[in-house]
Formats: C-alpha cells, structure tokens, sequence
C-alpha cells in the first residue's frame, strides 16, 4: 500500500540554463528513461525527496499489517485465514523490501524506524481506520490495495532503479491482495445471507472516500509535484488516478450489487469518465495530523513492536560481534 501524502519537493523546476553541467547530465538521462542507480551522482533534493517517498511508503506496508491483523484470529474460514496471513506476510515483505531501497540512498533503517516512532515520518492515512467487520478485510483489499495498484503501476517506471524495481515485485503480489479482497465480497455479495450483503455495504460505505483521499490532495492544491514529475518520481497526477479508479472500481462495485455511497456520481458521457462528489478534505487532514480514530493505537502498537523486540536485537548484535571477533583470531592466528 501507498502513502498518499507524499510532499514533494517544493523548488521550481530550473531551466537548462540554471542548471549545472552535472544537473543537466542527470536530466538527460532521466530524459531517455535510463535508470538512476545509487552510486550515481544525484541532485541533493531529489536524493532527499525520495528518501521521504520511499520510506512513506515502506512505512505504510507495515502499519498495514496492522488494520487486517486486527481480523486473522477470526477469520471465517481456515482458507481465509491461510489467504489473509499470506497477504499480511506480503506487506511485511513490501516493508523490509523498501527500506532497502531506501537505505540505498544513505539513510539507516534506524533513523527510519525512529523518524516513525516519533511521528516525524507520516504513513497512508488510510491505515487509521478501524477494522469493524469482517467485510472491512474484503473491502480493503478490493479498494486499498486496489488504489495501491494504481499508484504504483506507474512507478515501476520510475527513474531511480531500487524503487522501479522493487515496484514490479510489489505490483504482482498487490494484484493478488485485491483479487482475495474482492473474492471475499463477491461471495458474501452474492451467495451470502441479506445480513452479509448489509456487512459489505456498510464496509463500503465507510472505506469509499478515504481510498479517494488515498491518490493525495487536489491537483489545483498539490502545486509541487512539477520538480518530481520531472525527475519522474512521479508519474501522475492525484486527480488523473483517482479517476482512473472511480471509473475502474463503480462496475466493479455494481457486479457485486453494492450502492456508491455518494449522491453526485454519475457517468459523464461527455468526459468518458465518472463524475463524482466533493471530497471532504478537512477529514482527511484531520486524520494525517493524528487525529484519526486509530492514530494513536497504531503508532502504540510498533513501538510495542520495537521495545519488545530489543532483546532479538541486541542477541543479533552480540553474535555478529563474536563472530567477527573469531574471525579475528583465526586471522592472527594464520
Ligand atoms: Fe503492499
Ligand atoms: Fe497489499
């Protein structure tokens, strides 16, 4: 999954003329779409304005585990169960995988965990939502990680080679979560009980506008993407995905026979796309400022983690250095 909010680095973009030699090397080669490696040289902010998206994002695949695990000791069945610990494992990978390519950049995973510990670094705000039902597991799954598909399709293609990379794994086992979330409705949708159906419209009603908000703030107000959409660390805009999945996800929302939760949407013959509703902004920043209604449970819960956690480190640590210290010996001792 994907975080949002993303802030893009906010300096104009310089002409050609501003730029130095060494700037104008690294847009050419953005330019022909050759990847940039880590050892390359880079321009100071965008080095900065990835480590932020990178480690965003990585953050948010974590904290993710955290609304679905909510549901695996009551899963209805053990093959939901065995489905929804594969997915949960999958963004654990996601997680690991994208510190990695952010440590690429110079960063310590330390440094990372603490700026999320501390509430420095942001995560999708998605993720501090509640968990109500069981028809929340298949809806996220349908709507969550189906907007995470959405954003990071495109970032496969993105110019710094770790983070491409690691997108086109990351895509394939996304587009296995939001198979599993939407199998979860279709079967409650429609072979369930009319308490079932209820269960899902209720779950959709509730995740339809934060998988909105999921794509970031309006364009009209997200002014500083121009510097990343040169650099092509971001490949679209908000607007242009979020109606890439309003038009993707209402048929699909119709097959299961669930009703979109907003008065205003229509189809616009005219456009070739879905209208649809104003978004309510205000909640969304209320929730990316901590005021959520899980804000506070979810960052207790990965400190938790990392306090409970410190005895593994610190064995890790006391192994490492025996090791070398062996190895050490064995040197003097040749
Ligand atoms: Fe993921
Ligand atoms: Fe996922």
């Amino acid at each position: 999954m994907y975080a949002q909010m993303v802030k893009t680095d906010t300096t104009s973009v310089k002409t050609r003329e501003e730029m130095s030699a060494e700037e104008r090397a690294f847009q050419d080669r953005v330019d022909a779409d050759i990847k940039i490696e880590a050892k390359d040289w880079m321009p100071e902010n965008y080095r900065k304005t990835l480590i932020r998206q990178i480690s965003q994002h990585a953050h948010s695949e974590i904290v993710g585990q955290l609304p679905e695990a909510n549901w695996l000791t009551r899963a209805p069945t053990l093959e939901r169960k065995a489905i929804l610990l594969a997915k949960i494992q999958d963004e654990a990978g996601h997680g690991l995988y994208l510190y990695c390519a952010a440590e690429t950049l110079g960063v310590s995973r330390d440094e990372l965990t603490e700026q999320l510990l501390t509430g420095k670094a942001k995560y999708s705000s998605i993720f501090n939502y509640p968990t109500l039902t069981w028809a929340d597991v298949g809806t996220i799954g349908w709507l969550v990680d189906g907007a995470a598909i959405m954003n990071q399709v495109p970032l496969q293609r993105c110019s710094f080679g770790p983070y491409s990379r690691a997108m086109i794994r990351v895509c394939k086992e996304e587009s296995f979560h939001q198979r599993q979330g939407y199998d979860a409705l279709m079967k409650m949708c429609l072979k369930g009980t009319a308490a079932q159906k209820a269960m899902c419209q209720d779950a959709f009603n509730r995740w339809w506008w934060p998988s909105l908000m999921m794509f970031g703030p309006p364009d009209k107000e997200s002014v500083h993407s121009a510097q990343s959409m040169a650099w092509k660390i971001k490949l679209n805009s908000n607007d242009e995905l979020r109606q890439k999945f309003v038009d993707q996800t209402v048929p699909q929302a119709e097959y299961l026979g669930l009703e979109i939760p907003d008065p205003n949407l229509s189809w616009n013959e005219e456009r070739g796309h879905y209208d649809f509703g104003e978004i309510d902004w205000s909640e969304l920043f209320s929730v990316v400022r901590g005021d959520g209604p899980c804000n506070r449970e979810r960052l207790a819960a990965r400190r938790k983690a990392w306090d409970d956690g410190a005895w593994f480190r610190e064995g890790l640590m006391a192994h490492a250095e025996k090791k070398s210290a062996r190895k050490d010996t064995q040197k003097n001792a040749a």
